[in-house]
C-alpha cells in the first residue's frame, strides 16, 4: 500500500483550473492526482465561461461553496479559509496562453503547482517562472507525463547502468491524425483555441513536438547542442505548423531526430521512442506502453513486460508501478506517477521546507523553460530554412 504522505499525515488538498465542460485533461489531472489516494480535490475554477465553472463542480465532487467563477476568486477566497482546509497547490489545465500568469498568481499566493504543457507560450515568460519558482521555494510539476510509465523509466535505468553502451541515435516519433478532418470553419465544443496562433503559440509543435523532446531528454539524460527544424502547416486552413522535423545534435555527439504529426491518417497516439547504442538498442510505444523492446545484433529480441516481480525490472521501473504484470496500466497510470513524485517535494515541502533542486524525478521548471525554448529555436530554425542553430 502506498502510503499517505508520511511527513504529513494527511492528504494534500487541491485546486483544479478548467477541466469544465468538454474540456479534456482537466478530467485526466482529477483522476490521476487521487488515483493514490493521497490528494483530495476540494476547490476549482473550472471553465473560462463563470457559469460553466459553477456547474461542472459537482461531476468532480467539488461542494458549491468552493466552486469558483475564475481563478482570481478561488486564490483569494481559498486565502481567506483556515490554513487547515485552504488548498496546497493548484493543477493547471488550461490553454497554453493562460500558463504563465495563473502559475504566477498562485505561487504568489504561496500554493504549489502542477501545470500542464508547454509551460508557457513565450521563453520571456518561462525565465519568469522559474526565478518565481525559486524565490517563493514552492514545488512546481509540469505534467509531461509520458516520463511516468514504467517501462520508460526503465529504459531510462537501461541507459543509465550502461546496458546498451554509449547513446549514439535517438528517433521520436509522435503520429496523430485528428488535424486531417478538422473543419476549423465548424465551432469545435473543444480546444478551439489549438488553432489560435496567439493562444496556443505554436501547432502541433507545443502540443506533441515538446511531449517528444522531454521525454528523449528523461530518458536518455542527454541535452541538446545544436538543432534544426522545419516545420510544416499542410493542413489547407491552418495558420499554425502540424507537421514537423527537428534534427538534433546532442551533447555527447548522439545524432537524434523528431518527427511529429497531427496530419498522419489513421494515427491516434502513435508516439515511439529509439534509441540505438554502442551494446544495444532500445524501443518503446506509447499505444502498448507495459512493453520496451531491447536489441543486440545476432542475438534474440527481448521484450521487457511490465512486471513488478521480474528480476529484469529496475527500481525506478518498479516503484512506478501499482498492479501485478500482465494487468495492463497505462495513461492515468503514467499521469499518477507525475503526481505522486511530486507530492513526495509537496508533503516534505509542507513539513519542512524541502527545496527538490533542479533535478526531480517530475518535469520541473527546468525543464519547462527547455521546452518552450525549443519550440523557439524550432520556429527559428524553420524560418531560416532549417538552419543549425546552437541551442
Ligand atoms: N499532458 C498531456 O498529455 C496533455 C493532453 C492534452 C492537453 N494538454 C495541455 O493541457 C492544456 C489544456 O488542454 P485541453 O486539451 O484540456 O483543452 P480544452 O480546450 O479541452 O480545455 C480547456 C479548459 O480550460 C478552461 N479555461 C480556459 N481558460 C480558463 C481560465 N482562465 N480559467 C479557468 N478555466 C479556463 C476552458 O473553459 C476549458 O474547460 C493545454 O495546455 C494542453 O497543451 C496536455
Amino acid at each position: 500500500m502506498i502510503p499517505l504522505n508520511p511527513e504529513i499525515d494527511r492528504k494534500l488538498r487541491m485546486g483544479l483550473i478548467g477541466g469544465g465542460g468538454a474540456a479534456f485533461i482537466g478530467k485526466v489531472h482529477a483522476i490521476s492526482a487521487t488515483l493514490d489516494n493521497r490528494a483530495r480535490l476540494c476547490a476549482g475554477a473550472l471553465s473560462s465561461d463563470p457559469q460553466r465553472a459553477k456547474d461542472s463542480a459537482s461531476i468532480f465532487g467539488i461542494h458549491e461553496d468552493r466552486a469558483y467563477e475564475n481563478v482570481q476568486q478561488l486564490i483569494e477566497s481559498e486565502l481567506q479559509l483556515d490554513e487547515k482546509d485552504r488548498i496546497d497547490f493548484v493543477s493547471i489545465a488550461t490553454p497554453n496562453h493562460t500558463h504563465a500568469e495563473i502559475a504566477q498568481t498562485a505561487l504568489k499566493a504561496g500554493f504549489h503547482v502542477i501545470c500542464d504543457k508547454p509551460m508557457t507560450n513565450k521563453v520571456e515568460d518561462a525565465r519568469e517562472l522559474v526565478k518565481t519558482v525559486e524565490q517563493t521555494g514552492k514545488i512546481f510539476a509540469l505534467t509531461h507525463n509520458y516520463t511516468g510509465y514504467p517501462m520508460i523509466r526503465q529504459a531510462r535505468e537501461i541507459i543509465e547502468a550502461g546496458e546498451i553502451g554509449d547513446i549514439l541515435a535517438i528517433r521520436a516519433t509522435y503520429l496523430q491524425g485528428w488535424l486531417t478532418t478538422l473543419d476549423e470553419s465548424v465551432t469545435a465544443s473543444r480546444g478551439t483555441w489549438k488553432s489560435d496562433p496567439v493562444k496556443a503559440g505554436s501547432g502541433s509543435l507545443g502540443d506533441i513536438g515538446t511531449h517528444a523532446y522531454n521525454l528523449l531528454r528523461f530518458v536518455t539524460g542527454l541535452n541538446v547542442n545544436q538543432l534544426a527544424a522545419t516545420t510544416e502547416s499542410f493542413h489547407p486552413t491552418r495558420r499554425l505548423d502540424d507537421y514537423g522535423l527537428i534534427q538534433l545534435r546532442m551533447d555527447n555527439g548522439a545524432l537524434g531526430i523528431i518527427t511529429y504529426s497531427q496530419m498522419s491518417h489513421g494515427r491516434l497516439n502513435d508516439f515511439t521512442l529509439e534509441i540505438d547504442g554502442t551494446a544495444g538498442a532500445l524501443t518503446w510505444n506509447q499505444e502498448d506502453p507495459n512493453r520496451l523492446v531491447m536489441q543486440r545484433q545476432g542475438a534474440a529480441t527481448e521484450i521487457m513486460h511490465r512486471h513488478p516481480a521480474g528480476a529484469y525490472m529496475h527500481e525506478l521501473a518498479r516503484l512506478a508501478t501499482r498492479i501485478p504484470g500482465g494487468h495492463p496500466e497505462g495513461f492515468y497510470e503514467a499521469f499518477a506517477n507525475i503526481y505522486r513524485a511530486a507530492y513526495d517535494d509537496i508533503a516534505k515541502n509542507i513539513a519542512n521546507g524541502f527545496n527538490p533542486g533542479i533535478n526531480t524525478l517530475y518535469p520541473n521548471v527546468y525543464d519547462g523553460l527547455e521546452g518552450v525554448r525549443l519550440i523557439e529555436r524550432v520556429q527559428a530554425s524553420s524560418e531560416e530554412n532549417n538552419a543549425w542553430l546552437d541551442f
